[in-house]
């Protein structure tokens, strides 16, 4: 059943392809790769994540966290993507969460990128590739993402993509297990997607 679940969500949402990158709904078979990476990747991503549950990288937790996938995406509330590079390699992710409808028709956006992949450029074409897929497929007028004021590969990223600095949100989230303040910043719909 849940098998069926998982292949029912994939098949919701399409496959977005950008220049050399391709982003698709995580499938179970993408499990030991998706535990591998981030497995290698733990202290890099550590101090910009919240804390990992004890058994993150487990099977049954992917599996947990699949099942999760699919009802956030049968009910609209988040899109998941994995990202993978020219090869077919898993190097990262990016999901889309709190879709807001009504009067507010916006998103938020998160990423992270394996360590060994990092620096190469693939985030920034696959939020680059996944705007057209939110503001024309998803009929979104908004994409929201928040980052802590140190995150220079983060602001970075956000900037190139053609993200605006919008506020300062205190004690926004609560990354690494302290609840830290962080930037905001959005891309509409009527931005030049950079
Ligand atoms: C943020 C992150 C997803 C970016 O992914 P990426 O594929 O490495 O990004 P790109 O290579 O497309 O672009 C990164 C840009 O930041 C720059 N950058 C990277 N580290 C930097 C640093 N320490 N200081 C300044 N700039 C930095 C890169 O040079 C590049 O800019 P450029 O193209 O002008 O040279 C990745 O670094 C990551 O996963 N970091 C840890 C987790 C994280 O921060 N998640 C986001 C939380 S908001």
């Amino acid at each position: 059943m849940a098998f069926f679940r998982t292949l029912a969500a994939a098949e919701l949402v399409p496959t977005v392809a950008g220049e050399g990158v391709t982003l698709r709904t995580p499938q179970m078979a993408d499990y030991q790769a998706w535990a591998d990476l981030r497995s290698a990747s733990r202290s890099f991503l550590r101090p910009w994540e919240p804390i990992w549950p004890a058994d993150d990288l487990t099977r049954l937790a992917y599996r947990r966290r699949l099942k999760r996938y699919v009802r956030e995406i049968e009910q609209d509330q988040a899109y998941p993507f994995f990202v993978f590079d020219a090869e077919g390699q898993l190097v990262g992710g990016v999901t889309l969460s709190q879709v807001r409808r009504g009067v507010a028709q916006t998103c938020s956006v998160g990423y992270w990128m394996g360590e060994r992949h990092a620096g190469r450029g693939l985030m920034t074409k696959a939020v680059r590739a996944l705007a057209p897929f939110v503001f024309t497929q998803l009929k979104l007028r908004r994409i929201e993402a928040a980052c802590l004021p140190f995150n220079a590969a983060s602001i970075r990223l956000l900037e190139k993509t053609g993200f605006q600095k919008e506020g300062y949100a205190r004690e926004y989230l609560c990354i690494d297990g302290v609840w830290q303040d962080h930037l905001l910043y959005a891309l509409l719909r009527s931005d030049a997607v950079g």
